[in-house]
């Protein structure tokens, strides 16, 4: 890449450079409705200067860095696609990988050639795993088609949603399934050099991530000759420095430049004009780890898995409140009673109130809507999403106001401050709901209007995510919203 300085103006946006992880405790979402366990704890939290938010480990909250204990881990699927060399304890030395059967999806992509390999994704029925749910092949031809000689391609590796874990652990357990993949990717769409974009939070998936690429540089996996074809490959890591906000795209390739990390104007779209300015493929980790899978057994059989509209498996973080959180690898079309009662196995304490699947954007779903069916239509009819698949079980030690006013706050405090809505609309939501939670009733029509020029006028998903949150409650709590309000 050519190297860019980093722009002072980019320094004052970070809440974690600077700031070391030791001793740190975290105030994300799945920790917030943890709290209880450890009062006091969570109480020194709000005089935090530096608050981090999410360090992954929403499966034992409320949870501190160093914690290393992972999670427990379940396939719930006919075929287990990614977590494979998790279930075995991790595979981090290449030789392991390859005896494994690593590398038989890059060879199978180099003999068929590109085309070939996007009409493979087009027919696997694959959708991007980082929230929006995007066609994956299709976006690749939109970077294959530009016939330029310099492209990126960009692994989105900032899981910034308070509860989820499923980057992290596939990340730390099986690095080489990564590389794999963006080194597919790069053969595909022409791409000779690849980012992976990591969350300062993740520093364990670091240290796996920094031996990984060598291992696979001194090994002729990466570099020129890629596995001895004619395609070269470079593939570098950089690491952010704390906002959850670099994980919405255009942000993500505005840090990897060095800027201030603001979410862009579209268009033009990344496909067309992303990382300095040239054609750049972005793609979650989840979404890319499932492309080795697809090359080596078919994308019929990926296709098979799931329901017509949403194929494949998926990952899903439980948090700490389930009686058996963990990561688990299910089919789409599962219910949300089945992950509920089946898998997590019911709550340790306090009555289920709902549930949050894909994080704090993605809205709040009460028991009554526990048959909808894990898939994006469903998902989406029934006022959720898939999105990244962190499961938090909200229970009844935290009222609705309380929840409402976490997210806000958090909204707020990652809000990018590009545009207007958010910028200033997410800090008065914050402290309308705050002051709601403290039993302080506010003006309802206010807070409506806010919420609508937040949903109609936000420049990204971000400010869009929080209105539709917060319309999610006024659709499923309306007696608990009308509480809040005059
Ligand atoms: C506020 C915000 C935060 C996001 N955070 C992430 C993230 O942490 N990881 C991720 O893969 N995608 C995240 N996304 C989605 C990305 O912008 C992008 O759609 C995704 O990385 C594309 O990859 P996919 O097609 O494989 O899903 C976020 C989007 C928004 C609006
Ligand atoms: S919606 Fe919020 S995060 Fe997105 S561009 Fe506007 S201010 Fe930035």
């Amino acid at each position: 890449m050519i190297p860019i300085h980093r722009d002072l103006a980019a320094h004052s946006f970070y809440h974690l450079e600077h700031v070391g992880l030791q001793g740190k405790s975290c105030q994300g979402l799945a920790c917030f409705l943890a709290r209880e366990a450890d009062p006091a704890r969570w109480a020194k939290l709000a005089h935090d200067p530096a608050p981090v938010y999410c360090l992954g480990q929403c499966y034992q909250a409320p949870a501190s860095h160093g914690n290393t204990t992972p999670p427990y881990c379940e396939v719930h699927a006919e075929e287990t696609v990614l977590l494979g060399n998790v279930l075995a304890g991790g595979v981090r030395h290449l030789e392991h990988y390859q005896a494994g059967g690593g590398g038989a999806g890059l060879r199978q992509a180099l003999a068929l050639g590109p085309q070939a390999v996007l009409q493979a994704l087009d027919a696997s029925g694959l959708r991007g795993r980082g929230g929006a749910g995007y066609p994956t092949g299709a976006k690749w031809r939109k970077v294959a088609q530009h016939d330029t000689t310099r492209k990126y391609v960009v692994a989105n590796a900032d899981e910034g949603d308070p509860g989820a874990f499923s980057d992290r652990m596939l990340m730390e357990a099986d690095p080489f399934r990564l590389i794999e993949a963006m080194l597919i990717a790069g053969v595909t769409v022409g791409a000779t050099h690849g980012i992976i974009y990591l969350r300062q939070e993740y520093d364990g998936a670091a240290a796996v991530l920094r031996d990984a690429l060598a291992q696979a540089y001194s090994a002729g996996w990466l570099g020129q000759r890629v596995a001895g074809s004619a395609h070269c490959f470079d593939l570098e890591l950089v690491v952010g420095h704390g906002s959850y906000l670099c994980g919405e795209e255009t942000a993500m390739l505005n840090a990897i430049e060095g800027r201030r990390p603001e979410a862009r104007l579209r268009p033009p779209q990344i496909t067309d004009h992303g990382l300095q300015g040239v054609p750049t493929l972005v793609n979650n980790v989840e979404t890319l780890c499932a492309i080795p899978w697809i090359m080596q057994h078919g994308a019929a059989r990926y296709a098979a898995l799931g329901t017509d509209g949403s194929t494949g498996t998926k990952l899903l973080s439980l948090s700490s409140l389930f009686r058996r959180p963990g990561l688990y690898e299910v089919e789409f079309g599962i219910s949300l009673r089945t992950i509920v009662e089946m898998l997590g196995q019911g709550v340790r304490r306090g009555k289920l109130t709902g549930l949050m699947v894909g994080g704090p954007l993605a809205g709040l779903l009460p028991p009554s809507q526990f048959d909808t069916l894990l898939d994006y239509s469903a998902m989406q009819a029934a006022g959720g999403a898939v999105g990244h698949g962190g499961v938090l079980a909200v229970t009844d030690a935290t009222s609705i106001a309380e929840l409402v006013a976490h997210v806000f706050r958090f909204g707020a405090l990652e809000s990018c401050g590009k545009c207007t809505p958010c910028h200033l609309g997410s800090p008065e939501l914050a402290r309308m709901a705050t002051q709601a939670a403290a039993g302080q009733r506010g003006d309802g029509q206010r807070w409506r209007a806010l919420v609508e020029a937040l949903a109609a006028t936000s420049l990204c998903g971000h400010g869009r995510g929080l209105a539709e949150f917060a319309q999610s409650i006024a659709r499923h709590y309306p007696e608990e919203l009308a509480s809040c309000f005059i």
